[in-house]
């Protein structure tokens, strides 16, 4: 079936877990949508798992909408939902509606995810009113690393705990028809989304949110730069395919590989006239 911003809505009220994986790609994109993933996100960590990036800081749109565009050429079901990347819509609230719009008219998503709290209430409130649904993304928000000065769990002191319940009530009130938070403490993630009307996905934020995220270079093992501690391994396909590929080479520098049967065959009396 379908998946829709109703579908996030109805999980909530049936209190029943939605998934998510990111995806970057068209053949990886259907093999979540075919496992029956509630929603991808194509997020903006394709700067530093498909582009090489150090941080996300560099994604282009351009970027977002070629990828955003792959994604749901292999979707059929799965919501896809795009993230909007550094400077398309901190800049302005025109800024804002024009690249969210970019993403649903060329890249195909069905809603876009912007990080920051209350200062993009009226970016969130203008895209919704153009008919984008806006999922909010709060804590730890990696557009903002040189201003948070690293990767860091947010939202620990009892005044960064409250800012953070004010910011999703105050993003939810603005439209948005979910809130991610990500390396948010457990405890306090469970208060958002016990307060919160809306579905509340989690990353590094505990088992207490409507839903979950992860990262799939970082589920399958195949990204190794770096790996945060809310990951979970469901298989080591980083092994598998290092293993695939050494095996591949030795087979081509053996003449193991091709054997007949891979390759196509010609008459031999058209093969004597080329002599
Ligand atoms: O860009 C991304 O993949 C994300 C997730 C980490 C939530 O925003």
């Amino acid at each position: 079936m379908k998946n829709t911003v109703i579908t996030f809505s109805q999980a909530k009220e049936k209190n029943e877990r939605l998934s998510m994986l990111t995806a970057y790609d068209y053949s990886t994109a259907k093999l979540i949508d075919e496992a029956g993933i509630d929603a991808i996100l194509v997020g903006d960590s394709l700067g530093m798992v498909c582009l090489g990036y150090e941080n996300t800081l560099s994604v282009t749109m351009e970027d977002m909408i070629h990828h955003t565009a792959a994604v749901s050429r292999g979707c059929k079901n799965a919501l896809i939902i795009s993230d909007m990347p550094f400077m398309s819509y901190q800049t302005s609230v025109y800024d804002a509606v024009v690249n969210a719009g970019r993403l649903i008219k060329e890249g195909g998503a069905h809603a876009v995810k912007l990080e920051g709290g209350r200062e993009f209430v009226p970016h969130v409130k203008a895209i919704v009113n153009a008919s984008i649904p806006v999922m909010a993304h709060i804590g730890l928000t990696p557009q903002s690393i040189n201003a948070f000065g690293g990767f860091k769990v947010q939202g620990k002191s009892a005044e960064a705990a409250k800012k953070l319940i004010e910011d999703a009530v105050l993003l939810q009130e603005a439209g948005a028809f979910s809130v991610l938070m990500e390396c948010v403490p457990a405890k306090l993630a469970e208060i958002i989304t016990k307060k919160l009307s809306v579905p509340t996905i989690g990353i590094g934020a505990g088992a207490g949110c409507d839903g979950q995220v992860l990262v799939y270079q970082d589920m399958l093992a195949m990204y190794s730069d770096f790996t945060p501690k809310f990951v979970k391994k469901y298989a080591d396909i980083g092994d598998v395919m290092r293993n695939a590929f050494k095996n591949y080479k030795e087979e081509v520098s053996k003449g193991i590989f091709p054997e007949e049967k891979h390759g196509f065959s010609i008459d031999a009396d058209i093969i004597e006239k080329l002599y």
